[in-house]
């Protein structure tokens, strides 16, 4: 039997920091309100000359050093952002160029906050049919570009990055179980309903967002879907190191712990000092708690994600 496994992790942030004061300064905002409601000091905003496929090259060369791989041995690049370079090509193509190999399987996954979860899912079924050997994925995102940022609601929220994971086929899992879900009749609670028409955008091109209903959908599918990985992976919750929710909000991530009985400990936050990076998020976390040195080999890790579609899912690694 063939499996999948994390072999390397990275990822990047840009230099430009944006703290709370900022929007304060220009905004009917506060550091104690952003605090309070979101649990996010800061986040990170791209240069205009970066896009998510700059982002991800960073990311990507850390994991794949990590891992002791060279680009010309990845077989498969997916990469998974809502905000591309391009409307095409994809940003995993404009990856394999930068990268400088050819020849290799590359496309994007559009799951917006799922993204990375999704890629990892598709990664590892590709690995298990023995076609591939060793895949890069990628959560890259600039969503600094879509975001009013005269709206105080949702502005406040996001931030960009990328993080990016080496997986290899292995004998041993590796990739226990991921299940993926979609509704899209939620479709309206969470989306940038533009597009781009005869030269001209067409609808909005920012974030509109419910976040009420946002809030209760995440924690309530977040939960759900913990629970049915698990059971898929014939585990229970005491079988698990750490869980890595998409870092959307830490009172999201802490309402899913609860509803859980996941010990606090063993909850990853990181969302405080980058924001919500969407596609980014679960990676971007994974990583910095690789590097660490808290999430060690042999560690079981439930990866979460949950977004706009609305669109969910898990999986759940050994490290
Ligand atoms: N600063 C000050 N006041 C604000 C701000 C802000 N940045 N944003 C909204 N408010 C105001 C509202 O206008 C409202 O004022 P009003 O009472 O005068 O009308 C008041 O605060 C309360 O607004 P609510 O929307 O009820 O505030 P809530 O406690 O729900 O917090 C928040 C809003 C933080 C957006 C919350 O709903 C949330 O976290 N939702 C989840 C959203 C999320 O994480 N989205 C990420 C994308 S989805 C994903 O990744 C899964």
């Amino acid at each position: 039997m063939i499996y999948s496994r994390i072999t390397g992790t990275g990822s990047y942030l840009p230099a430009r920091v944006m703290t709370n004061q900022e929007f304060a300064a220009r905004l009917d905002t506060s550091d104690a309100w952003i605090r309070s409601r979101t649990g996010i000091v800061q986040r990170h905003i791209a240069e205009s000359s970066q896009g998510s496929s700059d982002l991800a090259l960073h990311a990507s060369v850390k994991a794949l050093e990590a891992a002791g791989t060279k680009p010309a041995d990845v077989d498969l690049i997916i990469v998974a952002t809502s905000t591309p370079d391009y409307v095409f090509p994809s940003t995993a193509c404009l990856l394999q160029a930068k990268l400088g190999v050819k020849g290799c399987a590359a496309f994007d996954v559009q799951a917006v906050c799922s993204g990375f979860v999704y890629g990892l899912a598709t990664a590892d079924s590709f690995i298990k049919a023995g076609g591939h050997k060793k895949a890069l994925v990628v959560g890259a995102e600039v969503f600094s570009r879509i975001l009013d940022w005269n709206d105080r609601g949702t502005c406040v929220l996001f931030g960009d990055g990328a993080g990016a994971v080496v997986l290899s086929a292995d004998s041993k899992p590796g990739v226990h179980a991921s299940i993926l879900r979609a509704d899209g009749s939620y479709a309206d609670i969470l989306s940038v309903p533009g597009n781009v028409c005869g030269g001209a955008i067409v609808g909005t091109p920012f974030l509109r967002m419910d976040g009420q209903a946002v809030f209760k959908f995440a924690v309530r599918v977040l939960e759900e879907s913990a629970r049915e990985t698990l059971a898929a992976a014939k585990m229970a919750l005491e079988d698990l190191d750490w869980l890595i929710p998409h870092q959307a909000n830490v009172r999201i991530l802490e309402a899913t712990a609860r509803k859980l009985g996941l010990p606090r400990e063993k909850l990853v936050v990181t969302v405080d000092h980058h924001g919500n990076t969407s596609a980014a998020s679960v990676p971007l976390a994974l990583d910095e708690f690789v590097r660490s040195g808290k999430i060690r080999a042999g560690h079981r890790v439930l990866l979460q994600g949950v977004g706009g579609g609305f669109t969910w899912g898990s999986s759940l690694v050994t490290l």
